[in-house]
């Protein structure tokens, strides 16, 4: 009965055609699993700002999914540029975002405080050059 639902999804870096469908993916398998609305709106936002992040700076990432009856945690590794200053990208309003991008309406540096925020626990670790991973948790009741 512990022991978590588990899934595993690739998202393709650059690919702005199918941006978005992984979060729209688990928010309902989330409906469908009963699970409240305050929770999958929670996890919604998380997992479609990540997914957004890994489309538009990194080459591909797999994202974890797992859910146990306490909590849901969601672990993003990607392949990827990384990211040089932890700090400055969780600050609100800092983007690296193209002038493309931002006419596409993203780019507003609002995406990792907003990961933040809606979870319970949350953890980045990075290598330039290499890639990042971001791991978080949001607890259900
Ligand atoms: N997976 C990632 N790989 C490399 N850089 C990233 C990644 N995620 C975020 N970043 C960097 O952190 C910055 C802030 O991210 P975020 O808060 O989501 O804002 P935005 O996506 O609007 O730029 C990005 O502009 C980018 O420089
Ligand atoms: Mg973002």
């Amino acid at each position: 009965m512990d022991r978590p639902l588990s899934y595993s999804y690739v998202i393709e870096g650059k690919n702005f055609l199918v941006a978005g469908s992984v979060s729209t993916e688990i928010k309902n398998m989330l409906k469908d699993l009963g699970v409240g609305a305050p929770i999958i709106r929670r996890v919604a936002i998380a997992v479609y700002e990540a997914e957004m992040n890994v489309v538009m700076y990194a080459e591909r990432a797999t994202l974890t999914f797992e859910l146990t009856p306490r909590s849901i945690r969601i672990v993003v590794d990607d392949r990827g540029p990384g990211i040089p200053d932890i700090g400055l990208a969780m600050q609100e309003g800092y983007s690296t975002a193209t002038h493309e991008m931002r006419e596409l309406g993203f780019g507003a540096g609002m995406g990792l405080p907003n990961i933040r925020r809606n979870c319970d626990s949350f953890s980045i670790h990075s290598t330039v050059g290499k890639g990042t991973t971001l791991e978080i948790t949001i607890a259900i009741n």
